[in-house]
């Protein structure tokens, strides 16, 4: 295949983000008890590609990520820590991979704690990690694929301004139903438009950026 325009930059040495109301920094072995008290939750897992995790669940799956700030590889992809900055509590996790080296494109995922939600977290921590994966990561793509009954995570993504590309009608058998797949994205250009239209104090037309 051809080489395309796209050249994936060095991975940072380090990566800590900080917003208004959180620090999002890279997952450790120390995280992995907290998360079991969302991730180990069915209600919290409905909709992802997994069963309730207990503690070794959650390392067989992310482990490999722990500390690491490496997009590229079989295996890489970037998994954070999503920490309340007033009593240093996580309240949940996110993770960019599925990194595609041709087109600069990246996939995200997000998860919290069911008491954390409802206060614009999720937002503020997703928005975060979507800069940093256009401005630390240099991507050109960002892509979420989300089930089509997850309404809290379709209003995540139409928040941060990730439009929806494709909805793919019962594309697969999960959790007991043929599942429908919104397929949403965002490119680094419209991302910076609309952080330039933030800043300029006129309202994005989706979603909110405060
Ligand atoms: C998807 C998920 C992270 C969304 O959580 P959430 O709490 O709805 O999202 P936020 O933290 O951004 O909060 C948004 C809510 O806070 C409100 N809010 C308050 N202050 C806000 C602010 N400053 N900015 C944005 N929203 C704000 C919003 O109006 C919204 O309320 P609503 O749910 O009544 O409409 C959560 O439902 C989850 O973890 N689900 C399980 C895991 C999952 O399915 N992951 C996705 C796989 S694709």
């Amino acid at each position: 295949m051809a080489t395309t325009p796209f050249t994936l930059p060095p991975a940072p040495s380090a990566l800590r983000l900080e917003t208004p109301r959180l620090v999002l920094r890279l997952l450790e072995e120390a995280d992995i008890p907290a998360m079991t008290a969302y991730r180990g939750d069915p209600e919290v897992c409905r909709f992802l590609p997994f069963d309730p995790q207990s503690a070794d669940d959650i390392r067989g799956r992310i482990g490999h990520l722990l500390g690491s700030t490496a997009l590229d590889g079989e295996r890489g992809g970037v998994a954070l820590a999503v920490v309340r900055a007033a009593d240093d509590v996580l309240i949940g996790d996110l993770v960019l991979f599925h990194l595609d080296a041709d087109s600069g494109t990246a996939e995200l995922g997000w998860v919290t704690h069911p008491a954390a939600r409802g206060h614009g977290l999720a937002t503020e921590a997703v928005t975060a990690l979507i800069d940093a994966a256009f401005e630390v990561y240099g991507l050109r793509r960002l892509v979420a694929r989300i089930d089509g009954d997850n309404t809290a995570s379709r209003a995540l993504a139409a928040r941060v301004g990730m439009r929806e590309e494709a909805h793919l009608i019962q594309a697969s058998w999960f959790n007991g139903r043929w599942a429908d797949e919104v397929d949403t994205a965002i490119l680094a250009d419209e991302w910076r438009a609309r952080r330039a239209g933030a800043t300029a104090g006129v309202r994005p037309p989706a979603g909110r950026l405060d």
